[in-house]
């Protein structure tokens, strides 16, 4: 990350929050979303998608950027987090599609903030830790292959940005749950930096790692996700590449706040610099 400070890292831990609150409730399955606070400094409530593979920073750049526009934020990756979740516990076999889909479509999955933290719910219980060991990552993958489980989280995800002032993140937003976002961002960084950024996290979490399995673990994530037969992780044609390897958090995102700010205004032709 070249200058940055180890505050200004691009760690999942450096803030996954967002300032705001309130919230609406579904009792059915389905999702919960706090409201959208008013739009900020004169910017639209624009789609924003952000896609890109595992420890790209996607997840801190969102939770940033969603503070400073006002916009809510969608972590999609922590939905398919909470199926994989309750697919372990309810001692599903993951291979049976039919029984994931139900299971996925029967959720309710929120999400709630407590001050600079956003807080995973899935049926009224707080998983915002549970959801994200080695394990579930891995099962994770494995049930995000699956056409159910996509179809039921791809609703839910559309229903939960249909009103815009949004940013969601994840690997198939720009290609398939928003198309027609107003701007679409690809983040990437080099697999070494991204390998580090994920070991760094969990080792800050108190898990207990190995730096060459969490290596292997990533890439052979990364290799499933853009390879599977469903909306596999790739970049949309028009989305804008973002290489977070050697840039501070508070760099990316002010040229976002930047290339948000001139899309509400009509400006066209945006490029971001290196
Ligand atoms: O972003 P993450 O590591 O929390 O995502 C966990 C898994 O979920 C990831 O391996 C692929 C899957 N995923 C997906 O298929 N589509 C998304 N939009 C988000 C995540």
């Amino acid at each position: 990350m070249g200058k940055a400070s180890n505050k200004e890292r691009l760690t999942r831990s450096a803030a996954r929050g967002l300032a705001g609150k309130g919230k609406r409730k579904s009792r059915r399955s389905g999702s919960t979303l706090r409201e959208p606070r008013p739009p900020s400094r004169g910017v639209e409530r624009l789609t924003i998608a952000i896609d890109g593979p595992s420890g790209a920073g996607k997840s801190t750049v969102a939770s940033f950027l969603g503070r400073r526009l006002g916009y809510v934020y969608i972590d999609t990756g922590a939905m398919y987090r909470s199926v994989a979740f309750r697919v372990k516990e309810k001692g599903i076999v993951p291979e049976d599609e039919f029984a994931v889909g139900q299971l996925a479509s029967s959720l309710h999955i929120a999400f709630v903030i407590e001050g600079e933290q956003t807080r995973v719910f899935c049926d009224g219980e707080d998983i915002s830790e549970a959801i994200r060991t080695p394990e579930i990552s891995r099962l994770a993958s494995f049930v995000s292959r699956q056409k159910g489980v996509r179809e039921a989280l791809v609703r839910m995800q559309r229903e939960m940005g249909k009103k815009g002032g949004v940013i969601l993140e994840g690997r198939d937003i720009g290609t398939v749950v928003f198309p027609d976002a107003d701007i679409k961002f690809y983040l990437d960084a080099d697999s070494g930096e991204r390998v580090r950024r994920r070991y760094h996290e969990m080792v800050e979490k108190g898990v207990e790692v190995d730096f060459k399995e969490t290596q292997q673990e990533l890439l052979q994530r990364d290799h499933n996700d853009m390879h599977r037969s469903h909306s596999p992780l790739k970049k949309a044609d028009d989305a804008l590449s973002v290489d977070t390897t050697h840039r501070s958090v508070e760099e990316i995102v002010d040229e976002m706040v930047r290339i948000v700010k001139a899309k509400a205004k009509g400006v066209k032709g945006l490029l971001l610099t290196k």
